[in-house]
């Protein structure tokens, strides 16, 4: 009875009317354009393209096995990446960066959207499709101690698949995965090893070489140094930097740690609850976000100047379950600027300045009055 009244008292409010009946219009519009994208012609220039990709994971089946309840583990992501670009994509822990990155690869079916990879949309690509692209798209997980197997020595692990896709000729096999240890700080002793004599820190720069052994062009670092001690994180990175460069490899460079990506990165990418919030160049996304996550976000970031003032924004209360999101602008429950409108209204993901993107109302109002 009390929710009936509820219900009843906001279907009349004609503020809240108006936002819903907006948010209907836009989502239509939404929509539209969407359809539109889909028909633009691939932009040549990207090695990597993706348009609106989502994923959802089946949360309960009725006994025909038809979906009842999902989870939207990424909604509606879309940029573009070149060769030898790096694209960081940071947020907080649950907010889909690595479900974004499996999908990329198809290790997760995406659900909707396209991926085009190297001027060839592989959205729909079955596995035998997917064997030439497996080689040039790779990843290199945060575990490197579960990652490796084994009961093979280094040798064993980086020359099989070098062997398997025929990267060189038999006889040249030895010569080549040599070569790349060397390239990898690896010492040429260790082909005989086994992976529990290594560090941690050793142990993921076995899995950078046996990634880039089968010479790709797009490589997903999922949290490539988490588990890794400082000292040994910042050789780690300085080495992707200098095998990017000299390899021309993109990367995408996941990770929770601010700092790190702000290092490797070209291009970031700010994402909550499935959604990409902000993404931008570099510069444009540390020295003038637009997006109130993202100012949040960065402002934690410790400044080593103790002469600058720290001014924290402190974000409210949990982040909202990925099955349940909010309506409207799904940040509005934690964010210091929402407005009635925000519950409502589903922020567009507009272009703000060239290269520069955001999800937010008051993106919308203040880049109005400019
Ligand atoms: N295989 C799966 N089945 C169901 N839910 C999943 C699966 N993988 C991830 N999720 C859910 O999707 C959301 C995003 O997860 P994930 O991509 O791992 O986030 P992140 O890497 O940013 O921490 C989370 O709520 C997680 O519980
Ligand atoms: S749309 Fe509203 S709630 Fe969402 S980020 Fe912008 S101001 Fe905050
Ligand atoms: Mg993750």
């Amino acid at each position: 009875m009390a929710d009936s009244k509820k219900e009843a008292t906001e279907v009349i409010d004609p503020a809240v009317a108006a936002f819903i009946e907006e948010d209907a219009k836009r989502k239509a519009e939404l929509e539209e354009a969407k359809a539109k994208d889909f028909e633009k012609p691939y932009d040549t220039e990207a090695l990597l393209e993706v348009r609106h990709l989502r994923k959802c994971f089946p949360l309960q089946k009725s006994l025909l096995g038809k979906v009842q309840r999902e989870l939207v583990a990424v909604d509606d992501v879309s940029f573009k990446l070149n060769a030898g670009e790096t694209l960081g994509i940071v947020g907080e822990s649950g907010c889909g960066k690595t479900t974004l990155g499996r999908a990329i690869l198809k290790l997760h079916e995406p659900t909707g959207g396209r991926i085009i990879f190297n001027g060839e949309d592989i959205t729909d690509f079955n596995v035998k499709q997917m064997r030439k692209n497996r080689t040039e798209m790779q990843i290199i997980f945060q575990d490197p101690y579960s990652s490796l197997p084994p009961r093979s020595t280094v040798g064993d692990i980086l020359s099989e698949p070098v062997k398997v896709h025929k990267i060189v000729p038999d006889s040249e096999v030895k010569d080549y995965v040599m070569d790349l240890m060397e390239k990898c700080g690896l010492r040429d002793y260790y082909y005989e090893r086994y992976p529990h004599e290594f560090s941690g820190g050793q142990r993921q720069r076995i899995c950078i070489a046996r990634a880039l052994s089968v010479k790709p062009k797009l490589v997903i670092c999922d949290e490539p140094v988490s588990a890794l001690d400082v000292s040994i994180q910042a050789q780690n990175i300085n080495l992707l930097k200098d095998l990017q460069k000299s390899m021309n490899l993109a990367y995408v460079f996941i990770s929770h740690d601010l700092s790190v990506v702000k290092f490797i990165s070209d291009k970031i990418g700010v994402m909550y609850l499935g959604s990409m919030v902000e993404f931008g160049n570099k510069k444009d996304i540390f020295s003038n976000p637009i997006h109130p996550y993202t100012k949040a976000l960065f402002s934690a970031i410790p400044n080593p100047n103790p002469d600058v003032k720290m001014n924290r924004i402190v974000l409210n209360g949990d982040i909202p379950s990925p099955a349940n999101p909010p309506k409207g602008c799904r940040f509005h429950t934690r964010c210091p600027n929402a407005t009635e409108k925000c519950k409502y209204v589903t922020p567009e993901y507009r272009e703000y300045e060239p290269g520069h993107f955001a999800a937010c109302h008051l993106c919308e109002e203040e880049f109005s009055k400019k």
